[in-house]
């Protein structure tokens, strides 16, 4: 199983001798995970887009219908956002340029130390750069006891363990679970507090929940009937202070397509629609699907996260995927005792038992949206 933080590459390269050479060194070391030597440029894109490389490197002289300048630049306009690592010889040097797709150049000969160090470093100039602006995934599901409270409180915290200023958000207006998973008193304001006109940082500040986890989170009201106080307008005017303010936001979600969820849904950069192996559930998912697509959510927003993915209940991971119409982008395991003890204690898993499956996995979809890896987190 590679750990969170291994780096997937693939290779476009027509010298048997020069992938050799790089096998060699990459046989040495665990970081980096060798998908895939292409020798026809041509048959790149479409690996990439199926195998979900964290980095491609291109043989600068690549030769065959696609040559390895016209390839980085394709790979650059297809919009995958890979970095791609250019591979010369000294009798054609290449500089460094980030605005024609060229992250990091290699000159051969290189030692494994340089290779590996120089994809750490594109993923690391990734990473910072992606950190500049903030990331929002609203956790969602057109059906109830999946798992978003659970997933999106972990996940928030996994990203908070990153190093992301991070923000969790109970869009589940009319139950907020998130009060009652972290015990939280109902004194403690919620969106409810916040000045309906100009909501200003401050008042932000005085209205966030700051979890010992890591988290600031903000609470949905106390009680029931308040949640038809929150307008879709005061969820757009919050996102967007919020915005501002964290690096990273979770927003837990419930079943219900309201246009309040829905305004929740449309100021996140992912929708992360959790799917368990239940027929109701997949078939609300599907419907939902629809609806996405109908509104303008693409796969680049829509990911699908399969929760308890080992409780298969005789559903095969094939017939999932060919009922969704893709593969789900990630899988987290079923772990009863720890999931609902962290819950009862209000503790989350992957601070309790951080080493755990459950608490790997869902570490991993957090590598991926903080933009550490590029790659699915799903183990094929
Ligand atoms: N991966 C998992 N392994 C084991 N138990 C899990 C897992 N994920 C969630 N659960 C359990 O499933 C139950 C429902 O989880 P949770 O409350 O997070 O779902 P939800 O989708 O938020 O539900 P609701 O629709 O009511 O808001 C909880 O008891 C939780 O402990
Ligand atoms: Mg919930």
């Amino acid at each position: 199983m590679p750990s969170p933080s291994s780096i997937r590459l693939l290779i476009a390269e027509d010298v048997p001798q020069v992938s050799q050479h790089v096998r060699n060194l990459l046989s040495a070391q665990s970081q980096v995970k060798l998908l895939e030597v292409l020798s026809d440029g041509a048959k790149v894109l479409e690996a990439a887009r199926q195998l979900r490389p964290d980095v491609v490197m291109v043989d600068l002289l690549l030769q065959g219908k696609i040559k390895g300048p016209q390839l980085i630049e394709k790979i650059r306009d297809s919009g995958q956002d890979i970095p791609v690592v250019v591979l010369t010889v000294p009798q054609h040097p290449l500089a460094r340029d980030p605005e024609r797709g060229i992250d990091a150049v290699l000159t051969l000969p290189f030692s494994g130390f340089e290779l590996v160090n120089t994809f750490n470093h594109v993923l690391a100039d990734r990473q910072a750069r992606a950190s500049g602006s903030c990331r929002v995934v609203a956790v969602f599901s057109p059906k109830g006891g999946v798992g978003k409270t659970t997933i999106a409180f972990n996940l928030a915290v996994a990203l908070a363990q990153f190093g992301l200023t991070t923000a969790l958000i109970d869009g589940s207006l009319q139950y907020g679970d998130l009060r009652a998973l972290l015990k939280v008193p109902s004194d403690v304001p919620s969106i409810l507090d916040l000045p309906t006109d100009r909501v200003q940082e401050s008042d932000m500040r005085d209205v966030m929940w700051r979890d010992p986890a890591g988290v600031d989170i903000l609470l949905a009201p106390p009680r029931v009937e308040m949640a038809e106080m929150i307008s879709a307008r005061d969820v757009e005017k919050t996102m967007s202070l919020l915005r501002r303010l964290y690096q990273a936001i979770v927003i837990d979600t419930p079943a219900s397509l309201s246009e309040v969820t829905l305004a929740f849904l449309d100021a996140s950069d992912v929708v992360l629609s959790i799917v368990t192996y239940d027929s109701t559930t997949i078939h609300n998912t599907i419907a939902v699907s629809e609806v996405f697509a109908s509104i303008g959510y693409g796969p680049d927003k829509v990911h699908y996260l399969v929760n308890r993915a080992d409780s298969s209940g005789g559903l095969g991971r094939d017939e999932l995927a060919r009922a969704l119409g893709r593969k789900p982008d990630f899988e987290v395991v079923s772990d009863g005792r720890l999931v609902v003890q962290a819950n009862n204690e209000g503790m989350p898993f992957v601070v309790a038992s951080p080493d755990a499956a459950v608490s790997l996995d869902v570490k991993r979809v957090a590598a991926v949206i903080s933009g550490r890896t590029a790659g699915a987190a799903v183990r094929h």
